[in-house]
């Protein structure tokens, strides 16, 4: 599978936000909505090999990590606020509560309490990048795997050094030399792997 993990600076990780008011009542989730739209749904369907990551780190239940699975996710529509209904009714659920690691919530859905750490242990084993606009160009990664592979990215705070520093492990890399909105390098990355996988097959 392709991951993304997108680090909500200070997004709640609780329902209590209201939907009418989302960016300032959730801290921000409707950035983090929107990387669920790039990163699990095309024009037409979900994209089954790709998983989504939402670290959320405010509020009392925080830090929590939101996992989706384009392969078994189910009631997901491109607009925003029925994505903040569905993460809504998810981040109401007790499921996790005193337990270790992801505990499924609705299909394809899982939570677990935890941040960042949590969601890259979860990725242990694949190839581990961090989007970074001072990283190497994206184009001249000849190696990048399709598959295995995780790409980590910051809201609009950015990634904070604490986050950097969980993050040593991995290869910062650009995707291009403007610095985009979250959800847009997302979708960069998914067509930069798309058309890597197109020409691979165009070549078998
Ligand atoms: C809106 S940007 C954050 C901008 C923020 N002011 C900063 O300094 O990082 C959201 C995230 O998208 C990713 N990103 C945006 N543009 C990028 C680029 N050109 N190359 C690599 N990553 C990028 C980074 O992970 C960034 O944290």
């Amino acid at each position: 599978m392709r991951a993304f993990i997108v680090v909500g600076s200070r997004t709640t990780a609780d329902d209590q936000f209201s939907l009418d008011n989302l960016p300032a009542s959730s801290g921000r989730l409707d950035i983090l909505l929107r990387c669920i739209r790039a990163a699990l749904l095309t024009s037409h369907g979900l994209r089954t090999n790709t998983l989504l990551y939402l670290v959320l780190s405010a509020g009392p239940s925080a830090p929590r990590v939101l996992r989706i699975r384009g392969d078994t996710a189910v009631f997901l529509r491109p607009d925003e606020r029925s994505l903040a209904v569905v993460v809504r009714k998810l981040l109401g659920s007790d499921c996790d509560r005193d337990c270790e690691g992801f505990v499924d919530a609705k299909p394809g859905m899982a939570l677990a309490r935890g941040g960042l750490a949590t969601a890259l242990a979860d990725r242990s084993g694949t190839r581990l990048y961090m989007l970074d606009e001072h990283g190497s160009d994206i184009r001249a990664q000849s190696d990048l795997p399709n598959i295995d592979v995780t790409f980590v990215l910051g809201d609009h705070r950015g990634l904070s050094p604490e986050a950097r520093a969980e993050l040593a492990a991995a290869s910062p890399l650009q995707i291009g030399p403007v610095a985009v909105h979250a959800d847009d390098a997302v979708a960069i990355v998914h067509n930069e792997l798309d058309r890597r996988s197109a020409e691979n097959h165009e070549n078998m």
